[in-house]
Order: C-alpha cells, then sequence, then structure tokens
C-alpha cells in the first residue's frame, strides 16, 4: 500500500500556500485518528517513551486548535487500546497520569469551546479516580452537540461489536427488540451511536493497519496512511491529509454519474 509522503512538490509549500488549496465544501465532517509513533519519536531524540507521549499530547492540543480553525467539528482520537494493557505496568501508570493532567488542563476548555468529551471503551477498566474523572467532564459536556472530541480508552472495535450483540440479545429477551436487526437498530447499540462515521481515518507512523479501530464505523471511511510519527503531526500534516482526502472520489460503492457499464 501507499504510504503518503510529502516529499512532492507540497513539501516546498508554506501551510499559508497549502491552506489556500483546500476546498471549504469538500471539508470531511468527522476525523479519527490512530495516533501512532510516541515511543520511536522519543527512542530517535534518546529520551524515554513517556516523552514521546507528552510530545503526543502537545500534537492532540494543537491538532483539536487547527480543527477549530478549519470548521471540523468531529474528532474521534484512539488514546488507549484494549491490547494497550499489556505495556509495562509502568508506562501504563504514566500514559494514565497524562490522561488525568490533559482532562483537568481542558477542562475548562471544553466548556469555552462549547465541545462535548465523548469517552468510548470498556471505561470500567480504568483506575477508579481517572474513571471518575472521565464520567464528570463527559457529563457536564454531554449538552453540547455541534462540536465532539471522542477519546477511546480502553477500546476495542470487536469489543464494542461484541457488547452490541449482548445488548441486544439482553434487549430482545425483553421485547425491546426482535429480529431482523437493521445496521440502523444496530449502531444505536455501539458507542458511536450518535455520531455519523468518520470521513477519514489517519494513522501516523507508517503503519498500515487497523488495529481494532471502529471496526463497524469505517466501513467507507477514506484511510491515510503517513510516515510521519504522532508528535510530529502538527498543522501541516494536518493540511497534506485533508488535501489529500479532498482528491478522492467518494462512491460507497456506487459508480461515478459519468462511467459507462
Ligand atoms: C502510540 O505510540 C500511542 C499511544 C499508546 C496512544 C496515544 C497516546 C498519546 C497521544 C499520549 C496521551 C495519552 C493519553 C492516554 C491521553 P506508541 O507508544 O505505540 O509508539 P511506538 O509505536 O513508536 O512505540
Amino acid at each position: 500500500m501507499d504510504i503518503t509522503s510529502s516529499t512532492d512538490i507540497q513539501s516546498e509549500l508554506t501551510e499559508q500556500e497549502l491552506r489556500l488549496g483546500l476546498d471549504p465544501d469538500l471539508m470531511p465532517h468527522h476525523v479519527a485518528i490512530i495516533m501512532d509513533g510516541n515511543g520511536r519519536w522519543a527512542s530517535a531524540r534518546g529520551l524515554p517513551r513517556i516523552a514521546g507521549h507528552r510530545e503526543g499530547l502537545s500534537a492532540i492540543r494543537e491538532v483539536l486548535n487547527f480543527f477549530d480553525e478549519l470548521n471540523i467539528p468531529l474528532l474521534t482520537i484512539y488514546a488507549f487500546s484494549h491490547e494497550n494493557w499489556n505495556r509495562p505496568r509502568a508506562e501504563i501508570s504514566l500514559l494514565m497520569t497524562l490522561l488525568d493532567q490533559f482532562l483537568k488542563k481542558e477542562r475548562q476548555t471544553f466548556q469555552d469551546r462549547k465541545m462535548r468529551f465523548l469517552p468510548i471503551g470498556r471505561l470500567h477498566a480504568l483506575p477508579d479516580a481517572v474513571q471518575a474523572l472521565v464520567h464528570e467532564i463527559a457529563n457536564e459536556t454531554a449538552h453540547f452537540t455541534d462540536r465532539v472530541l471522542t477519546v477511546a480508552l480502553s477500546y476495542g472495535g470487536r469489543s464494542e461489536i461484541l457488547d452490541a450483540v449482548n445488548d441486544i440479545v439482553d434487549d430482545s429477551r425483553s421485547g425491546k427488540v426482535s429480529s431482523p436487526i437493521t445496521e440502523e437498530q444496530f449502531e444505536q447499540y455501539l458507542t458511536t451511536a450518535e455520531l455519523p462515521d468518520p470521513d477519514l481515518l489517519i494513522r501516523t507512523s507508517g503503519e498500515t493497519r487497523i488495529s481494532n479501530f471502529l471496526l463497524w464505523q469505517i466501513a467507507y471511511t477514506e484511510l491515510y496512511f503517513t510516515k510521519v510519527l504522532w508528535p510530529d503531526f502538527r498543522r501541516r500534516e494536518v493540511l497534506l491529509a485533508l488535501l489529500d482526502y479532498q482528491k478522492r472520489e467518494r462512491r460507497f460503492g456506487r459508480v461515478t454519474q459519468t462511467a459507462s457499464p
């Protein structure tokens, strides 16, 4: 698979010039990101992995601010997967501390921006204090609908689908639903029930996998892979991803209108 690189003519352009190339009518509404490469970013500098995660947080803030400027209302980030629980205990603990710091620092920003914080995943697996904070901020921002930051925590796409299936089985026993279940009904059981599917999924660091992220929701999502490591994914990289996205023709399984049979 081709991994997008910015070594072509675009690398000569300034951020301003790249921005001029954006078509405001073709902006994605919902972008999902697999933020990968924090560890490699740190190793390349002889730093501990946590330094990469810390810089990764700074990249999240920059992307969030830029999305605000660009009027992209929905951002979904993969902050901690099920599989991440298999990391060394010390790294997990530092990641949880970073998450806690991030939420405390951004709490007011969510209010100022009228942005909903929507945590998804098996949140009960998080440490108690983090879990409580996550629920508090989710509750106090739940009434904001125009902008949403969805954060996948202890998340896995397969378990999300499985949880939905089990809930449907329970509901069918009590007569709340009956077969056949439609796609629309099924989606109501997913943690992303209130969100439209992502238009664009970005994965950084050169890996070209989905890694159990939003398996149901990305059926027709455009995929963008870049070799840039997550801590280096800043405004310019956002623009390159958006420009690439705007070149795509989204057919959702249909043919183009001009195509001959
Ligand atoms: C992947 O880098 C990154 C993650 C584990 C998730 C993203 C985490 C952050 C951006 C830091 C903030 C953390 C939270 C929980 C808000 P990696 O460690 O897999 O990098 P590598 O593949 O180079 O080792």
